[in-house]
C-alpha cells in the first residue's frame, strides 16, 4: 500500500539562511519532494531570505543546482522541478537594514488570500534574537509560524533568555523548534511499536528489561563545522536534543493522546525525572573523547585547527530514570564522531532467562534484545532464541525478526525527517516538535555535567579514528557487567 497523500492549505514559507547548507541539503529537498507528490499546491510561495546577492532568477538557479547535486537524477523529473521553481522567489535583506524588512513586508502583504504564513529560521543562533525582534518590529508575527533550528541556548540560563524572548512575541502554539530525529520514520515507529501494540507494555519497564543503549555513531568528521562544533562539543551538539528526545519516547508513560501537549507533557516528565548527574557522580557517569588523525583523515585538532581542545566528540553516559518505571534499568547513550561507521539505533535489552532448561549443549541463552534502527538502515529487529534446524539435538541460536519493511514505502524516495516535519509545521501539528519547558528541563539536566568536567580540568581520552571510541567508553558499560552492542 502506498502513502495516501492529501494535500496540506496554501501557505508562504520564509526561510532565512535560504542559501546556507541545511537550506540546500535538506529544507529545499524536502519540499520539493512534497511538491513533486502533489501535497504543496501550486499557490504556495517559498521566498528565500539571505544576505546574499541574487535576484530571483539567480536564486532559482541555486536552487535547481541544490536539487540536482542532493537528490538522485531520476527524482528530478524536468517539469517538476520547474513548477516547484515556479514557487519560489527570493529577498536580498540584511537583517539588521530596517529599510531592507520593507521588502519583505511588501511580499507578505502582497497576499490577502486565506494562508499560512511561516518564518523559518535557519540561521545561526546569533540572529535569531534579532530575527524575532524585527518579525515583531514589522508586524509580521500576528499568525505566523516560527521554526528554529537547534542550537537553542548554549546552557539554562541562554535557553530561557531566549524562550522569554520568543515568548514575548510568539504564543506557543506558533512556535515549531525542530529536531529532526523526531521526524524519522523509525522513531515515530517506536511510538507505534508502544502504543499501538498490547504486547510490548506489559514487558516495558525495569522487571524485564535489563537496560537501554542508544548509540549515534557517525563515521564523517566535523564537516568543516569545526567552529561551531569546537563551542559545542558532542554534548550540547547531539545529546541534550536528539538523544535525550529518544530516550523520553522510549521512557514516557502512555499519553492519553497523541497530541501535541500529551505528548510532550510525558517527555518533560521524563526529563525532569532524570537522575541530577553532579561532580563526582557526573565524571563517573561520563566518558568524554576526542578521536586522533587517521591513515587519511585528520585528528579532532586538525578539523578545529588548534593545538588544544578540552571539547568531546565523543560522549558516554549512564543515565537513571528515577521513577518506578525505570529505577534499576540504565539508560547508556552514547554518541561520536570519527567512529567505524554509521550506526543509530537504540537497542533494549532484556533481562536473562531466570534458569535454563536446556543444558550446556544447548548454546547460551542470549537475552532477548529488541533493536529499532535509524541509520545504517531503518527497521525493528527482534532478536530471540530458536532451536536450530536439523536432527543434531536441542541446540539453541539467538534469530532474529527483521522487520525492516515495515518502514519502507513504495514511494522511490525515503521520507526524509524534515518532509515530515516541514508540513506538520503548515498543518499546525507540533506533536513531533519541542516544547519550551522541554528544551530547558534538558539543559538543566545537561548544565551541571558540563560544570564538572570544567572544573576537574581532566581532558578528553583519545581515540583512534575509525574505532568504537574511547577505552573508558567500555569500562563504563563493564561496571555495570554490560557491554556495549557492536558498532558496524
Ligand atoms: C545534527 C548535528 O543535528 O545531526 C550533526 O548537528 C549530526 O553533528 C547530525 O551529524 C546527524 O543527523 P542525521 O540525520 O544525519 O543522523
Amino acid at each position: 500500500m502506498g502513502n495516501s497523500i492529501i494535500p496540506v492549505e496554501t501557505f508562504d514559507c520564509f526561510v532565512f539562511g535560504a542559501t546556507g547548507d541545511l537550506a540546500q541539503t535538506k529544507l529545499l529537498p524536502a519540499l520539493f519532494h512534497r511538491y513533486a507528490d502533489g501535497q504543496i499546491p501550486e499557490s504556495a510561495r517559498i521566498i528565500g531570505c539571505a544576505r546574499t546577492e541574487f535576484d530571483n532568477d539567480g536564486f532559482k538557479a541555486m536552487v535547481n543546482d541544490a536539487l540536482k547535486r542532493h537528490l538522485p537524477a531520476e527524482q528530478c523529473e524536468p517539469d517538476k522541478v520547474a513548477g516547484f521553481l515556479n514557487l519560489v522567489s527570493y529577498i536580498e535583506i540584511d537583517i539588521y537594514i530596517d529599510s531592507h524588512w520593507q521588502k519583505l513586508v511588501a511580499c507578505h502583504n502582497a497576499r490577502d488570500d486565506e494562508h499560512v504564513i511561516i518564518f523559518y529560521l535557519s540561521v545561526g543562533p546569533s540572529l535569531f534574537a534579532p530575527i524575532v525582534k524585527s518579525l515583531r518590529k514589522h508586524h509580521l508575527h500576528k499568525t505566523s509560524r516560527i521554526v528554529l533550528e537547534k542550537p537553542l541556548g548554549f546552557d539554562l540560563p541562554s535557553a530561557h533568555e531566549l524562550n522569554k524572548l520568543i515568548r514575548s512575541v510568539f504564543t506557543e502554539k506558533y512556535v515549531y523548534r525542530i529536531d529532526h530525529y523526531l521526524g524519522k520514520e523509525t522513531v515515530q515507529n517506536l511510538m507505534s511499536l508502544r502504543f499501538a501494540n498490547a504486547m510490548f507494555e506489559p514487558l516495558w519497564n525495569s522487571h524485564f528489561i535489563d537496560h537501554v543503549q542508544i548509540t549515534a555513531a557517525e563515521s564523517v568528521g566535523l564537516q568543516g563545522r569545526g567552529d561551531y562544533y569546537d563551542r559545542s562539543g558532542a554534548m550540547r551538539d547531539m545529546v541534550q536534543n536528539h538523544l535525550l528526545q529518544l530516550l523520553c519516547l522510549c521512557a514516557m508513560e502512555p499519553p492519553p493522546a497523541f497530541d501535541a501537549d500529551s505528548v510532550r507533557d510525558e517527555k518533560l516528565k521524563i526529563l525532569r525525572s532524570l537522575q541530577p548527574l553532579k561532580g563526582h557522580e557526573a565524571l563517573n557517569s561520563t566518558v568524554r573523547g576526542q578521536y586522533l588523525a587517521g591513515q587519511d583523515s585528520p585528528s579532532y585538532l586538525d578539523d578545529v585547527n588548534k593545538e588544544a581542545s578540552a571539547t568531546e566528540s565523543f560522549l558516554a553516559i549512564n543515565a537513571t530514570i528515577n521513577n518506578w518505571r525505570w529505577a534499576g534499568t540504565p539508560f547508556y547513550l552514547r554518541t561520536g564522531k570519527r567512529l567505524r561507521s554509521n550506526m543509530m539505533e537504540i537497542a533494549f535489552i532484556f533481562k536473562p532467562t531466570p534458569h535454563s532448561i536446556f543444558g550446556d549443549l544447548a548454546t547460551p541463552i542470549h537475552p532477548n534484545q529488541l533493536i529499532i534502527r535509524l541509520q545504517p538502515t531503518e527497521g525493528i529487529d527482534f532478536e530471540i532464541m530458536t532451536k536450530e534446524p536439523g536432527h543434531g539435538g536441542m541446540r539453541l541460536r539467538p534469530t532474529v525478526l527483521n522487520t525492516s519493511q515495515i518502514v519502507n514505502d513504495n514511494n522511490n524516495h525515503k521520507q526524509d525527517a524534515y518532509q515530515r516535519l516541514l508540513l506538520d509545521v503548515v498543518r499546525g501539528d507540533q506533536t513531533l516538535f519541542m516544547r519550551s519547558d522541554e528544551v530547558e528541563a534538558a539543559w538543566k539536566w545537561i548544565d551541571p555535567i558540563i560544570a564538572a568536567w570544567e572544573q576537574s580540568g581532566i581532558p578528553p581520552e583519545t581515540y583512534d579514528a575509525g574505532t568504537e571510541g574511547p577505552a573508558g567508553a567500555i569500562e563504563l558499560m563493564a561496571k555495570g557487567r554490560r557491554r556495549w552492542r557492536r558498532v558496524e
